[in-house]
């Protein structure tokens, strides 16, 4: 089949890759209907993430139309259009079985690397190096899709394909951050990133109840797109003093919430130690939400490229009295929950689209997505 691939000059290119194949009796195979370029690959391609190989395939964020189905596989049948969830979980574990599948102990096809790098395995993501997962992306004709009956869900009949496809990443990324940070209803919640994880992570908060819900970013596309679909006001941080301001939407306060939303850390390491040790410095959204939140407030950070970090500002949690938390997303326990709400219309995500391509120009996808954010919000690959 064909499928895109990183070459090992760090160039992207599709080829020709074997077929997958059922490995095990939990697995299905899914003919790829769409698939999403995401914030997180951009570490990925700028060659920050140890352990990629040549003729790896990338991709997370997808659905498909299930073609083969394992002998124990319960909920599937062939024909099936299903999101399936951009972490890979087994639904088993101690972790999974506490509803925190991202934890996952079983997620990952090298444990041992994979808790080497954060102490502890935790779940495997499609599209991902070894230690990441070792599973290939859905940046192809057809993914194999390991733990299915835990991880791919099937489509109401009324979600077409470009709102369905972000209840695999970006939706319940958006949700976590707001769930995660204790939305509560009356608060004021500010997200840093206009991309599609920002803008849901915004809706999220909306449908948990706050009062107001502020964007910032340095894009006026995003920012307005975020105005028109998602309803928040917005801060365009290349003109503002974004405390001071989000200070006056907060009754002097500063938000009740922050959510850390930013695209991942292309050129933030310094040293190839750095890169090899995944040492960054603080995304600085982190460090700015931590200074703008209210005493006693929280701030959640979704940034899956943060890795060691220095110049973090731990005082200022301790005499603000914050709680900062992080996360990777939950999608096995709440796409259920978002594609109920995508099919009441709740939840919107089809502007995110902005751009598709068929397969054989997904590396020219990934080079708009990368170079023009104010233009392309998501690059979404059709391969059939
Ligand atoms: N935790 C998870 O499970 C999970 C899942 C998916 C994505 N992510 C992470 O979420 C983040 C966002 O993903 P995305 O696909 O929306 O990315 P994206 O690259 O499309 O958008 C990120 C946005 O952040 C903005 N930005 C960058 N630095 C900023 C700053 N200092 N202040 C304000 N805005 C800033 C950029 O202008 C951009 O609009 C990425 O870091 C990605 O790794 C996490
Ligand atoms: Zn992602
Ligand atoms: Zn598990």
């Amino acid at each position: 089949m064909r499928a895109l691939c990183w070459t090992s000059g760090g160039e992207l290119t599709v080829g020709q890759v074997p077929d997958p194949e059922l490995r095990n009796d939990h697995d299905v195979i899914v003919r790829v209907r769409r698939s999403a370029t995401c914030g997180a690959d951009l570490s990925l391609l700028a060659g920050q993430t140890p352990g990629l190989a040549a003729g790896d395939v990338l991709g997370h964020e997808f659905l498909g139309d299930v073609i083969e189905v394992g002998p124990q596989v319960r909920r599937h049948r062939v024909g099936d259009r299903v999101v399936v969830c951009a972490s890979v979980a087994c639904g088993a574990c101690w972790y999974c079985r506490r509803g925190l599948p991202s934890c996952c102990d079983n997620g990952s096809t090298d444990p041992i690397a994979n808790e080497a790098q954060w102490g502890h395995p935790v779940a495997g993501c499609f599209g991902q190096p070894r230690a990441a997962g070792g599973f290939a992306g859905s940046h192809a004709e057809y993914v194999r899709v390991p733990y299915a009956d835990v991880g791919a869900f099937p489509v109401p009949e009324s979600v077409g394909d470009d709102r369905a496809v972000f209840a695999s990443d970006a939706a319940p990324t958006g949700w976590l951050g707001a769930e995660g940070a204790e939305v509560r209803p009356g608060d004021v919640v500010a997200v840093w990133g206009a991309g599609a994880v920002g803008q849901l992570a915004a809706r999220a908060a909306w449908l948990l109840g706050a009062e107001r819900v502020i964007v910032v970013d340095r894009h006026p596309a995003r920012l307005l797109m975020a105005r028109q679909h998602i309803g928040v006001e917005t801060i365009d941080q290349r003109d503002s003093d974004v405390s001071a301001q989000l200070r006056e939407f907060s009754g002097g306060r500063g938000p009740d919430v922050c959510v850390e939303a930013v695209g991942g850390p292309a050129g933030e390491h310094r040293t190839l130690a750095d890169r090899f040790t995944g040492r960054t410095r603080v995304p600085e959204a982190v460090r700015e939400a931590v200074y703008a939140c209210r005493k006693g407030g929280s701030v959640f950070v979704l940034n899956g490229a943060a890795g060691h970090v220095d110049a973090f500002p731990v005082g200022t949690v301790v005499h603000k009295a914050l709680t900062v938390r992080g996360g990777r997303q939950h999608g096995q326990r709440h796409i259920p929950m978002l594609l109920d709400r995508m099919a009441r219309d709740e939840l919107r995500t089809e502007h995110l689209a902005t751009h598709h391509f068929p397969l054989e120009r997904a590396a020219e996808g990934y080079a708009l997505f990368r170079d023009r954010p104010d233009e392309c919000l998501r690059a979404v690959f059709t391969p059939h």
